[in-house]
């Protein structure tokens, strides 16, 4: 594992601007010379009102918009690699071994029972199948989801029952990093309560987290440190 005085992430100078090509290249500033860090145990959550860039900001942590400035580095096998200039390939493999998200929806794969969609993680990185099985109907009960579900695909699941199969999907294995949009959006009170344990047991396990909440329980829950991005707003 990493050594635990190095931040798991490292943001500097990150700026992002949309040009919007289709609308005579509107401009719109998000954000400017945004700099944060996040350790092993840490819940930084982003805090500020709707448009803000929350959800722009995490986006450009996980590599899929490119900033206009700046650099968000990943500590991935004990060596910072910037995810705003690593090779697609790169990203994957990222993705694949550190850095986890769990968005509010589950893209629905067609076909694929629940059960083997939570336990691809496990076996993308090498578990051998029975633990994975084991291991994946032990968080789907966890997650309370009913056992006749798990031989069925999520496509005809209720909201709240596929965004559980997401959260199993995503806290089967410890991710180093786990970015956290709106896990909890579509759950009920018991539902989230399971969750907010999934994720105190992750940050005790030693887990860095980014969360954006808007269930103020579930964010005073599992916060460490608010990040309000409205500090960073670009000039318009
Ligand atoms: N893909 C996009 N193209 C153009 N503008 C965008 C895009 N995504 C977000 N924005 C704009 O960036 C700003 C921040 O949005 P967003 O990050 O979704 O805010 P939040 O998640 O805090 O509600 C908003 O003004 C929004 O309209
Ligand atoms: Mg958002």
């Amino acid at each position: 594992m990493s050594s635990p005085t190095k931040p798991l992430i490292v943001v500097e100078d990150l700026s992002k601007t949309f040009v919007l090509h289709n609308a005579d290249s509107a401009v719109i500033p998000v954000f400017s010379k945004l700099r944060m860090e996040v350790s092993a145990g840490e819940c930084l959550v982003l805090s500020g009102d709707s448009g803000v860039g929350k959800s722009t900001l995490m986006r450009s942590i996980y590599g899929n918009y490119s900033p206009t400035t700046g650099s968000v580095r990943v500590l991935h096998d004990g060596e910072y690699v910037d995810i705003t200039q690593a090779s697609p390939h790169t990203i994957l493999d990222i993705r694949r071994r550190t850095l986890g998200y769990v968005s509010q929806f589950l893209r629905v794969i067609p076909r694929i029972s629940t059960l083997r969609l939570v336990m691809e993680p496990l076996l993308e990185n090498g578990v051998n199948p029975a633990e994975a099985e084991a291991r994946a109907a032990k968080m789907l009960s966890a997650l309370r989801l009913p056992e006749a579900h798990w031989r069925l695909p999520p496509a005809t699941f209720s909201g709240g029952e596929q965004q559980r199969v997401n959260i199993a999907r995503s806290f089967i294995r410890q991710y180093p990093v786990l970015l956290l949009d709106e896990p909890t959006a579509s759950l009920d009170a018991e539902n989230r309560a399971i969750v907010v344990d999934l994720i105190q047991e992750a940050l005790d396990g030693g887990a860095a987290m980014i969360g954006i909440f808007h269930d103020l329980d579930v964010r005073d829950a599992v916060a460490t440190r608010l990040f309000p991005v409205a500090e960073f707003k670009a000039a318009a």
